[in-house]
């Protein structure tokens, strides 16, 4: 991030180079027949630098790599100053320039210094009984980091709590999560950076409206409405006492966030301690990040391979694939941490680049995917690099984990299939004389399709937060590669704008103005058919 365009680097014009001359060559079964320790050399065990039990292995040996090209990918974010800006981020500089802040969640993992009381079991609600549900509602970093954790850490919860989260502003949200709510022993929790956002505050609005129809007096909110929020005054404007908010700070990102009070639903979930543990394991995978030459730092290396396959391959995705039901959130997570983060056209010094920036994100648990989106990956035209992840153990190891074993053989033998693939020659073996040409071209697996693999023992509140902490710190060297400022989120304003125009339009046909026909059509058509 040196001001300069990636591209302008000598090593980036040496990865196209290399690119050009060699990708024909990169043949995955090649590769691992001309050298019997890829493994070994290209994976690596990752070992909490505080806790030794906390381990997962990174088997990056099916990518489209050599020794000599992932050294210029490496020397690629050296010339990109990665370094320089790793230790801008961890010694709080305003990394984040188009906001001028400082980019910090790094330190609410130094949990010394954030406490949070348990705020269930001894809460009691209006009438004196405990509080059995938590309603979160938020939107984008303000939910989906809670969402994503209180169900990968579920084996870990209370399960005499229940927790929702409510995030649409589309009503049906509400409604149907207060449905299955006891005015009495529910706690809103209204999660908010900014307590401006749209679809939270008119949320939380109709969960005050539905919960004072029970309890008819005002003063009862205090018992059952917290707020997560960096700003008091909107908090207190909307009636919620100052001494029931959870502050955090503007160096906190959004979708960086649920490290900080935005966690609290997490805690209240999993309690305290494993909470603390989720702050621990992503600190220690911190402490790696910062400390870890870049040839071992595996952060930096599925950064720098992601960066091979996105400006040199020309891929346009990038598929999580978690074979853990726990973590079947875990893509639409890293959705907005990493297309928020990194969908930028425009470098820190407003240049246009001149390349790929950040790919779209997604994926769902296996081994669901594998029927239905997996054939493309398998056999369509286009490159999808994927991150298998899976747990040794499973926490329900029904019928003697006869499931997980299962599972897991589908783990190991996907990526084994995508790489290896399957010959002409044996297709015509398999099917034996007499069988269509069609038929054979259709069974042929050319391979060749990268995935790094991820396993760990069990998952563990320590273990996702490394892994977490992994993917954040990925993201972070991805968008110092590409010059990019991946703290900021322009790209969400405009249709918010429009929006709020819009909405002041939909009385009637007359008010519609200023739009192009295809707006003014489409609203003209709502207007006609609405029944409310
Ligand atoms: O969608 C834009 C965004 O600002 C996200 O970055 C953020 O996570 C989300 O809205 C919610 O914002 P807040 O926590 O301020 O309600």
């Amino acid at each position: 991030m040196s001001g300069r365009l990636a591209s302008e680097y000598s090593t980036w014009k040496k990865l196209q180079q290399t690119y050009d001359v060699q990708h024909a060559r990169l043949i995955l079964k090649d590769l691992f027949a001309q050298d019997p320790n890829r493994f070994s050399k290209f994976s690596e065990e990752y070992v909490d630098p505080t806790d030794k039990n906390t381990t997962f292995l990174l088997d990056y040996s099916k990518h489209l790599i050599t020794q000599p090209i992932l050294d210029t990918l490496l020397s690629l974010a050296r010339e990109a100053e990665l370094e320089t800006y790793r230790d801008k981020m961890f010694a709080g500089e305003h990394i984040n320039t188009s906001e001028d802040r400082a980019v910090l969640h790094v330190a609410l993992r130094n949990f010394d210094d954030f406490k949070i009381q348990e705020a269930c079991g001894s809460w009691k609600g209006y009438t004196g009984k405990t509080i059995n549900t938590i309603v979160n509602i938020g939107i984008g970093g303000s939910d989906l980091g809670p969402v994503m954790v209180t169900e990968g850490l579920k084996p870990y919860a209370k399960r005499d709590l229940t927790a929702h989260f409510v995030s649409n502003i589309d009503g049906t949200h509400i409604a149907e999560t207060l449905r299955l709510c006891d005015p009495e022993r529910t706690l809103f929790i209204i999660a908010s950076k900014t307590f401006t956002t749209q679809e939270t505050i008119t949320n939380a609005e109709s969960a005050r409206d539905w919960f004072l129809a029970a309890a008819k007096d005002k003063a009862h909110v205090a018992k059952h409405f917290v707020a997560l929020s960096t700003n008091t005054k909107a908090v207190t404007a909307f009636g919620i006492d100052k001494a029931n908010m959870f502050a955090f700070w503007d160096w906190v990102g959004g979708r960086y966030s649920l490290w900080s009070a935005i966690g609290l639903s997490i805690a209240i979930y999993i309690g305290y301690d494993n909470f603390e543990q989720l702050l621990k394991g992503a600190h220690g995978m911190d402490k790696h990040f910062k400390e870890t030459p870049l040839e071992k730092n595996l952060p930096v290396l599925m950064a720098v391979i992601g960066v091979w396959y996105n400006d040199f391959y020309g891929s346009q995705t990038h598929a999580l694939l978690p074979y853990d039901q726990y973590l079947h959130k875990f893509a639409d997570y890293f959705q907005q941490g990493d297309m928020e983060s990194n969908g930028k056209f425009v470098t820190k010094g407003g240049q246009r680049v001149n390349y790929q920036t950040g790919p779209i994100i997604w994926g769902a648990a296996g081994t669901n995917g594998q029927h239905s989106f997996y054939q493309l990956v398998h056999q369509g035209t286009k490159l999808i690099p994927a991150d298998f992840i899976a747990p040794a153990t499973s926490h329900n190891p029904i019928a003697n984990s006869k499931h997980h074993r299962i599972l897991l053989s589908n783990y190991f033998a996907q990526p084994e299939a995508l790489a290896f693939g399957k010959t002409e020659e044996e297709v015509r073996k398999e099917l034996g004389n007499g069988a269509s040409e069609a038929l054979v071209k259709s069974k042929v697996f050319e391979g060749n399709r990268p995935s790094s693999s991820i396993l760990f023992p069990l998952m563990t509140p320590r273990t996702l937060g490394a892994l977490i902490a992994l993917y954040e710190h990925k993201i972070f060297t991805q968008g110092v590669i590409w010059g990019i400022n991946s703290f900021d989120q322009m790209g969400v304003e405009l249709g918010k704008v429009l929006a709020k125009n819009i909405l002041s339009q939909l009385n009637q046909p007359s008010d519609v103005t200023g739009h192009d026909s295809s707006t003014t059509g489409l609203i003209h058509y709502y207007q006609k058919h609405r029944k409310e």
